[in-house]
């Protein structure tokens, strides 16, 4: 995992993938880590030790709920959204049960928690951690893989997943940093998704 994991993350990962096995979880998860790791470096005043193990944790409660329905608990014509709140629940209970049986040193596990129960729901930050951990999850979606995702998921082509990315994503990044990241994906995105539809042409 040398260029991904930091040394004392990697415990947390192995608790963590055993239930990021379903929705392509443990790439997103590893993915929005690395995204993590960079909003980190632009801003060294947030404690690394919450916002990781955070995002190494925050979706491990979708496993619990059969996998047909997944696909159908995010976006704009969502069948389950009901699954957004359930999955955050889960993973704050999973969460805490792995951490606690880690007890790994410098963590403090009830800051943790707090930034998993509600990463998806709850639209503010409550700390700058928070802000992160919510930034790092959400540029996902920008990257080739998220976008792979986001279109079968939703059952749109690319061109109309990167508009909505733009349009209903964007303005929810809560940093700077992130904002930035994400323009420079989306011109990534948007230029593949203009050469798909050409080539079809
Ligand atoms: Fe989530
Ligand atoms: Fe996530």
């Amino acid at each position: 995992m040398n260029g991904i994991l930091i040394e004392s993350d990697i415990p947390i990962w192995r608790a963590a993938k055993p239930w990021l096995d379903v929705r392509s979880n443990d790439e997103h998860t590893l993915i929005s880590y690395r995204l993590g790791r960079a909003l980190l470096r632009a801003h060294p005043e947030v404690d690394d030790r919450i916002v990781l193990p955070a995002i190494l944790l925050h979706d491990v409660g979708w496993r619990v709920f059969p996998e047909e329905l997944l696909a159908k608990a995010v976006g704009p014509a969502a069948k389950y959204p009901e699954l957004q709140r359930a999955h955050e629940i889960e993973s704050v209970r999973i969460a805490r049960t792995e951490l606690n049986r880690l007890a790994a040193p410098n963590i403090d596990i009830d800051r943790v928690i707090a930034i998993i129960d509600g990463h998806d729901t709850r639209p503010q930050a409550h700390s700058p951690e928070d802000a992160l951990m919510k930034d790092a999850d959400k540029l996902w979606r920008f990257t080739a893989h998220g976008i792979d995702k986001l279109c079968i998921w939703f059952e749109t082509p690319a061109k109309e997943t990167v508009a909505m990315l733009e349009s209903y994503v964007l303005p929810k990044l809560l940093t700077e940093t992130a904002k930035t990241m994400a323009q420079a994906m989306l011109a990534d995105g948007f230029a593949i998704a203009w050469m798909q539809e050409t080539l079809n042409l």
